[in-house]
């Protein structure tokens, strides 16, 4: 297929998954709007439906609950294709049916690029439409996910950070104890390889934290002093920097004096907090569990968005370059999830070691803002050939290239549009 022909390819798969002003992931695995794929989404959309992209935006804000908090997912509607569904969950704290914690966001530093892509100004309009409720999310995310003012974020289930099967969970999730789950039925693996997904040990433990949020029910301040699962992740933290960076800009760029002032007390907290998640030993930001104290002990890929987050010091940069490099000498394709020398590396097992378009993305971002050109373009060459050999799938074998997991995936279309097509940067040049 031609740039051009995946170019439409892309754009289909948008309109395909669209169910209204929102996007699915994918049709059957993933039925409903998830959090941090439709702020991706709208960056697709942006490419040739501006409006469009800020509905999608505008829609996953409508879930706000009343604490601030952004769902990861809002079930607009009952699908029996998906479980942990609505009534697993039992929460009530906002309009929309939703599960109970949220995902990284990303929304802050996507609105700021549909901005600086508008010069009209309609769009600064809508952006300060959604400053409040963006001001109340990343305050919600300080008082409860940072409940001791360190300066890092924690997550209170693994899917809250977007990675979910990631290794660093791995010891945190096994002391969790296995209570209140009776008998269910897994659908994730009647869509894809049982293979690729978390074994039934993990999925206990999913339902174990969930039932123990739900004993509290879902009181923020309650979750964060009782929830069994609480690591800091790096992954969470550096992208909550960086959206504060960028809203940052959106407040002063919309007068709003107040705000920044508040938001540049954030930034220096959470840079102050981000040092302690450096690992001096691995040379690298790994987790923290904050409940045993003890940090992970691998590289994920969420390490390599420290440039993302504004975090380009020389021993921070030129340990990523050291680390990306050998990485690089491992493996066909970048980044893996996880690195490629660790024990708990599997090069198809969802977040032990598969490629995500949109992680490339932020970390080719981050590494081209550092002035690390060529690095950033080998990310996006990487992610332009996986698309091109193997389609738009949910993620990628970093060292076969086969695409796995869903396919007509709407990050992966969104991200092809937005960055790693060849003619989109031909376009922008
Ligand atoms: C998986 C991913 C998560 C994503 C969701 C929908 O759960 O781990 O990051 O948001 O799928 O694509």
């Amino acid at each position: 297929m031609s740039h051009a022909e995946l170019d439409q390819t892309a754009k289909s798969i948008l309109i395909e998954n669209d169910q209204g002003g929102y996007t699915i992931p994918t049709k059957g695995l993933y039925p409903y709007q998830w959090n941090w794929d439709s702020v991706f989404v709208a960056l697709g959309f942006a490419t040739f439906d501006q409006d469009r992209a800020w509905r999608e935006v505008e829609m996953l804000f409508e879930g706000q609950w009343r604490d601030g908090m952004v769902p990861h997912i809002l079930f607009r509607k009952d699908d029996p294709s998906y479980f942990p569904g609505p009534s697993v969950w039992g929460t009530d704290g906002g309009p929309i049916p939703s599960s109970g914690h949220s995902q990284p966001p990303v929304a802050a530093t996507v609105i700021r690029d549909l901005v600086n892509a508008d010069p009209s100004g309609k769009a600064l309009e809508r952006a300060a439409g959604l400053l409040p409720n963006l001001m109340n999310w990343h305050r919600w995310y300080l008082t409860y996910r940072d409940p001791k003012g360190q300066g890092v974020l924690a997550v209170i289930h693994p899917w809250e950070s977007g990675r979910d099967n990631l290794p660093d969970w791995d010891e945190a999730l096994r002391a969790v104890e296995v209570k209140d789950i009776g008998p269910y039925e897994r659908k994730d693996t009647s869509h894809v390889d049982p293979a690729m997904r978390p074994h039934k040990e993990d999925y206990d433990r999913y339902l174990s934290i969930m039932a123990a949020c739900r004993s509290v029910d879902w009181d923020p301040a309650e979750v964060a002093r009782t929830c069994p699962f609480f690591v800091a992740d790096p992954g969470v933290t550096f992208i909550f920097l960086r959206a504060n960076r960028d809203l940052l800009a959106l407040a002063e760029q919309l007068g709003k004096a107040e705000e920044a002032e508040e938001i540049r007390g954030w930034i220096s907290r959470m840079e102050a907090g981000a040092r302690t998640l450096w690992h001096e030993d691995l040379k690298a930001h790994v987790g923290v569990d904050q409940r045993s104290g003890k940090m992970t002990d691998g590289i994920s890929s969420a390490a390599f968005l420290a440039p993302y987050a504004g975090l380009t010091g020389a021993e921070t940069l030129g340990a990523l370059q050291t680390h990306f490099d050998r990485i690089a000498g491992k493996v066909r394709y970048l980044m893996p999830s996880y690195d490629p020398d660790h024990q708990s590396y599997e090069p198809l097992r969802y977040w032990r070691g598969p490629v995500w378009a949109m992680i490339n993305y932020m970390i080719a971002r981050g590494f081209a803002e550092a002035g690390d050109q060529l690095r950033a373009e080998k990310l996006r060459a990487d992610t332009a050939d996986l698309i091109a050999t193997s389609g738009f799938a949910e993620y990628f074998s970093p060292e076969t290239g086969v695409g796995a997991g869903g396919g007509t995936f709407s990050w992966t279309a969104a991200i092809w549009l937005a960055w790693a097509s060849p003619s989109h940067s031909q376009q922008a040049a």
